[in-house]
């Protein structure tokens, strides 16, 4: 009778652990076969009085299911959550991953490290624009228009007769203007050419160097720069002064090193241009070539970089790839 049902059902939901198992026991009750629902179909038989009677109780006993179902139904939600979450407790002595570190781009150390030794030898550090006129790249420089040295140097020109620097050089010419000897600086930077492969990037970094004074001699610029090798790539390393041509220097050389490759044969190394300061260049700044002489020098630092970790590619420098950073 109507009186069993709550018990019964009471019961049974006490086996009951899933959502599946719960919506059967409601279909078995209250679908539309459900035993629940046959009784309730029942009373249409009755008469009148009966059905006022047995309505209410009909319907106080539905809810009280639903009431039952829907309390288990949460009852089965939360046990899932908590289940959840005892199984995602964080295990706080696990040992953990690691904390990755960066480090110090391998052309900011080799850039840090030559600075680091001019300072030492008693120079100042300038730095200077990226984006040049013409004069200051170029025609103070001794490279007039119409010069074959302009070819060497394959240029990004600007709006307004602009152009992007393609070389440290012009800060020479910045600083002689700006003020009177005796000068000893050097200037790191980026400059540019149209220029790409394997030892080339279109953007790349140099350090000049420049001193002037009286009686500044060939002398001082070998001994200057024979110290510079022996404190940057360390050791005994036999050098060599090359004669060369640059517009601004006169007399010009090269300076090599002897290296030796990784089979362990020694070659000769180009690793940076230099000279004394040409007198046309004291004219264009107003320095008098009768009172003062002037050396200087410019490096590339990719090329130092390559030459002494044995890099063969530059464009490695510019991938950041962490396999290849990770090493310096
Ligand atoms: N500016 C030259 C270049 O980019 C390098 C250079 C050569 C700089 C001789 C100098 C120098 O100061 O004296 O190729």
């Amino acid at each position: 009778m109507i009186n069993e049902f709550l018990p019964k059902i009471k019961e049974e939901i006490l086996q009951i652990h899933t959502e599946n198992e719960l919506m059967n026991l409601k279909s078995k009750y209250l679908g539309k076969k459900g035993e629940f629902t046959a009784f309730t179909n029942s009373i249409k038989d009755l008469s009148i009085e009966e059905k006022k009677k047995q309505g209410p109780v009909i319907n106080s006993v539905k809810k009280e299911i639903e009431l039952i179902i829907a309390d288990k139904f949460s009852e089965i939600k939360r046990l899932a959550i908590d289940k959840k979450l005892s199984e995602e407790k964080i295990d706080v002595s696990l040992p953990s991953k690691g904390v990755g570190y960066g480090s110090i781009h391998p052309l900011s150390q080799v850039s840090e490290e030559i600075v680091d030794i001019f300072l030492k030898f008693g120079f100042e550090v300038f730095e200077g624009p990226e984006i040049e006129s013409d004069h200051y790249n170029f025609e103070a420089l001794n490279i007039p228009r119409d010069h074959p040295a302009r070819d060497m140097q394959d240029t990004f020109y600007l709006e307004k007769g602009e152009l992007l620097r393609t070389h440290t050089s012009p800060m020479q010419v910045r600083i002689m203007e700006a003020n009177e000897p005796p000068i000893k600086i050097i200037s790191p930077g980026k400059v540019y050419r149209c220029d790409s492969d394997v030892t080339h990037t279109p953007m790349f970094h140099q350090i000049e160097g420049l001193l002037v004074d009286k009686n500044v001699t060939f002398g001082n610029l070998k001994g200057i720069l024979n110290e510079f090798i022996s404190r940057f790539f360390g050791g005994d390393i036999k050098t060599r002064f090359r004669p060369s041509y640059f517009p601004f220097t006169e007399p010009s050389a090269e300076l090599d090193i002897e290296w030796k490759d990784k089979s362990g044969s020694k070659t000769w190394m180009e690793v940076l241009g230099c000279g004394m300061v040409n007198p046309k260049v004291f004219d264009s700044v107003g320095y008098s070539s009768d009172d003062f002489t002037g050396l200087a020098f410019g490096m590339g630092i990719e090329r130092l970089a390559m030459i002494k970790f044995g890099i063969t590619d530059i464009r490695y420098f510019y991938q950041n790839d962490l396999k290849f950073l990770k090493q310096f």
